[in-house]
């Protein structure tokens, strides 16, 4: 598999080998760690982390991959570079691509990260924009792959905001992957209709949107949800839960399947008391920490992948 040079920008630029190759590779190096043989594959490497909006996981995770595998990582906050204020975006990614061997960007708008992969001559990885976060997914189907054994045939319910950048995500590595995937939740936040055409045209297993909980509920393997008003949205707060309240994720549903132990999952942080009790959450079926570990593992191998090749790495 040739990954090198590539961006992550979304996972619709990338093909289902591609998406399984890079679980692969996280579980190795996940396997690396535990036992204590890391490999210090990006010994040299210098890697620019900008962060618009703030991040406990993916910043960390970009952080302690960089210090395994022996590369630098160079944290770049709002206030601390020029990036759309002094100096347009084409610049500050012809300067930052003179200097670093891959980008990180977490921040608002989709256009800030392709334009930082279209100048910078460099890797570019999307760490969540308002509209993706593709890194999470990929953590998110590893942690799936441990706990369920596999990703094709899943049955994967995904309860709450259906139009923010995890449900996008998540539908779209679904579609890819061959996940059964269902997004319940409000009309008013369901899925762009061209984003839900366009996964359900690539896909190879079920894509569906629907108000009706308990249809769907009955069959998922997997149960994620996700905040209910995302960074930003600060200011939608009430009207989010006069919209969501009947889609907060409870042990009532968590036990709708009968012939499977259904799991839950969130890609954190969460609110305990909107989007799901702290009963499930805090509960047995909950694998949230799995997947926060699964951050750091597959991040590691997204780096690995797209900044040598697969020689250079044994
Ligand atoms: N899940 C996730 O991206 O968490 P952070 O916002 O803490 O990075
Ligand atoms: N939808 C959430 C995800 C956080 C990881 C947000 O954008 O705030």
């Amino acid at each position: 598999m040739k990954l090198k040079g590539k961006h992550l920008i979304s996972l619709k630029d990338y093909t289902k080998e591609e998406i399984l190759y890079l679980i692969d590779l996280a579980k190795e190096v996940k396997n690396e760690k535990k036992s204590g043989s890391v490999k210090k594959k990006l010994k040299g490497k210098n890697i620019a982390l900008i962060f618009e909006k703030p991040s406990t996981r993916t910043r960390c995770a970009f952080t302690v991959a960089c210090v395994d595998e022996g590369a630098h990582g160079e944290y770049l906050g709002k206030n601390d570079i020029q990036l759309g204020h002094k100096e347009s975006i084409e610049d500050t990614a012809r300067v930052l691509g003179r200097y670093f061997d891959g980008i990180q960007f977490r921040g608002f708008e989709q256009h800030t990260v392709e334009a930082l992969a279209k100048y910078s001559g460099v890797p570019v990885w999307n760490g969540l924009t308002d509209l993706f976060h593709p890194t999470q997914v990929l953590a998110d189907f590893l942690t799936i792959k441990e706990h369920v054994g596999k990703l094709e045939g899943v049955n994967m319910v995904y309860m709450g905001d259906g139009r923010n950048n995890m449900a996008n995500s998540l539908m779209i590595g679904a579609a890819k992957v061959g996940i059964n995937f269902t997004i319940i939740g409000p009309k008013e936040l369901w899925p762009e209709e061209e984003l839900l055409q366009e996964c359900k045209k690539i896909a190879t297993s079920k894509i569906e949107v629907t108000e009706n909980i308990e249809d769907c509920v009955k069959n998922a393997q997997v149960i994620y949800t996700d905040v209910w008003c995302s960074m930003g949205e600060e200011d939608k707060a009430k009207e989010r839960i006069e919209l969501l309240k009947d889609y907060q994720v409870t042990e009532e549903f968590m036990n709708m399947n009968k012939s499977y132990n259904t799991i839950f999952m969130h890609c954190l942080p969460a609110v305990r008391g909107n989007e799901v009790t702290k009963e499930v959450i805090d509960g047995d079926k909950s694998v949230v920490f799995d997947q926060a570990e699964n951050r750091m593992h597959t991040i590691k191998a997204v780096m690995v992948a797209t900044l040598i090749e697969k020689e250079e790495a044994v």
